[in-house]
């Protein structure tokens, strides 16, 4: 979206004086009601991003286009989504490039889907499955209204468990990137379709699923370089000299498992999959049999 101008048909968000958002689909003629406060869309249509917007009652509001954050937080989901902090940060652990081909699964309601796609850009491409038909159609309603027409998006109903296809060009994929409940149910088929090189990476919320991830990748026997991980983000409040983090935080939402395709056997010659086996320390480079020079 490169308007600068808000634009009938768009979702904009309207922010209120505490940070609250609050989306509305612009439609000519329709009349916006916040808690009693009115405002006619066609006051909002063609206003300048960032506009300050009076609603009845003097209720002053920013009009915004919502940042790719703001939209995924308040769009409609079938599935839960995935957090801006993971999503800020699985295309560069996962190292989606322009022009890169990913396999994707499950699509949800298409969060993770749309930041793979910005990164791919126009050049690459993404596959995604989804196994639900309600949750797949309401990730294309909300890929769609963000990023318009998506031709380089493949989203099909298929259960990722059962297997990955090549597309019909048989070229296999750069990444593989996985947000459901068994990824070690899809490890043996990503080991099939991603190049040598290529990167899996996988989320999950608990424990006992990254030990059965990273478990399989093991058995796989040609990924290396496993690494697991998590984030935390807090925020801060700053408020004249009163300068501290913030009370409440989202204190867990999962764990990335990221590992890369490679020639066959290497975890057999003395290695582990999270790397030095006596006191799981970082390094020897020695005894990963990785010369550093
Ligand atoms: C946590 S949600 C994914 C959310 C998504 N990453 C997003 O940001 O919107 C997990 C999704 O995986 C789907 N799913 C579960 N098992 C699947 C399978 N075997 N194949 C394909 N999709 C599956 C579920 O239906 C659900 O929509």
């Amino acid at each position: 979206m490169s308007h600068a101008r808000l634009q009938n048909g768009e979702r904009i968000h309207l922010v209120d004086a505490k940070g609250r958002h609050y989306a509305v689909t612009l439609k000519a003629g329709d009349l916006y009601q916040l808690s009693g406060h009115k405002i006619a869309h066609d006051a909002l249509i063609d206003k300048a991003d960032g506009s300050i917007v009076t609603l009845s009652g003097g209720k002053s509001m920013l009009a915004v286009r919502p940042t790719f954050g703001d939209y995924v937080v308040k769009m409609p989901r079938g599935a839960q989504v995935l957090y801006p902090k993971d999503l800020a940060l699985i295309p560069m652990w996962a190292d989606i490039y322009p022009g890169a081909r990913v396999f994707e699964a499950g699509t949800g309601s298409g969060a993770l889907t749309m930041a793979l796609l910005r990164a791919v850009g126009p050049r690459g491409l993404v596959v995604t499955y989804e196994a639900r038909e309600d949750f797949a159609r309401t990730a294309r309603l909300n890929i769609e209204r963000y990023m318009g027409a998506v031709p380089n998006l493949v989203a099909l109903r298929n259960n990722a468990y059962e297997g990955i296809q090549l597309l019909e060009d048989g070229v296999p994929f750069d990444r593989v990137v996985l947000d459901l409940p068994e990824p070690w149910q899809v490890v043996p088929h990503a080991a099939r379709v991603l190049r040598s090189g290529g990167i899996y990476l996988s989320f999950v919320p608990t424990v006992p699923q990254v030990q059965q991830t990273v478990v399989a990748l093991q058995h796989a026997a040609v990924f290396a370089m496993v690494e697991t991980f998590e984030t935390l983000l807090r925020t801060w409040s700053v408020q004249g000299r009163s300068v501290r983090p913030d009370h409440r935080m989202v204190a867990h939402s999962g764990f990335l498992t990221v590992a890369r395709k490679v020639e066959s056997g290497f975890w057999s010659r003395g290695t582990t999959p999270s790397g030095p086996e006596e006191d799981g320390s970082a390094e020897p480079a020695e005894e990963n049999g990785k010369d550093e020079t």
